[in-house]
């Protein structure tokens, strides 16, 4: 299923939407964020992570690949894969460690392998002035979300 975001407003919106869906304990969900440069996805996670209570502000996670949260409802890992070029080396990067928490992924088709554990994938395009949101289910319980929650 697809949604036209008109702005960047429709995209936080979204991102707030999409929090409400989740079960109260996000801990070991994954969702894969992907989409050209610019397409949205940190205006999409920043969005969610203020949602989940964090107060403050959302950095980018390109340089420092993961950005942590400690939130009520579980550890938030804000992941940007635009500087990894292989399965290696995510897990250098300590990607097994963060499986006690939420983690939220931007450019996951850096290291492919990573949609075989995934729940959800979000995929935003340039459409006209806006962003169009497409949603996949991965896992049998991201499936069973979307399909829930409407978003498929
Ligand atoms: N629905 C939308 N319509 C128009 N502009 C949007 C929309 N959503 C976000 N934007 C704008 O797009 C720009 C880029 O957003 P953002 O940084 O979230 O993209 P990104 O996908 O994370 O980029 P990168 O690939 O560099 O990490 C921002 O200026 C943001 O305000
Ligand atoms: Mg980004």
């Amino acid at each position: 299923m697809s949604l036209f975001l008109a702005d960047e407003a429709a995209t936080i919106e979204f991102g707030r939407r999409f929090l409400k869906q989740l079960p109260a304990d996000l801990a070991g969900w994954t969702v894969l964020l992907n989409g050209e440069l610019g397409a949205g996805k940190s205006t999409f996670a920043r969005a969610l992570i203020k949602a989940a209570g964090h107060d403050g502000p959302v950095p980018s996670p390109t340089y420092t690949l993961v950005e942590p949260y400690q939130l009520p409802r579980a550890n938030i890992y804000h992941v940007d894969l635009y500087r990894v070029s292989s399965e290696d080396e995510l897990r250098y990067l300590g990607w097994n460690e963060l499986d006690d928490g939420f983690r939220l992924v931007e450019w996951p088709d850096r290291a492919p392998g990573l949609a075989a554990q995934a729940d959800v994938s979000l995929t935003l395009t340039y459409k006209g002035d806006g962003r169009e949101v497409a949603l996949t289910g991965l896992s049998e319980r991201g499936k069973a979300l979307l399909k829930a929650s409407g978003l498929s």
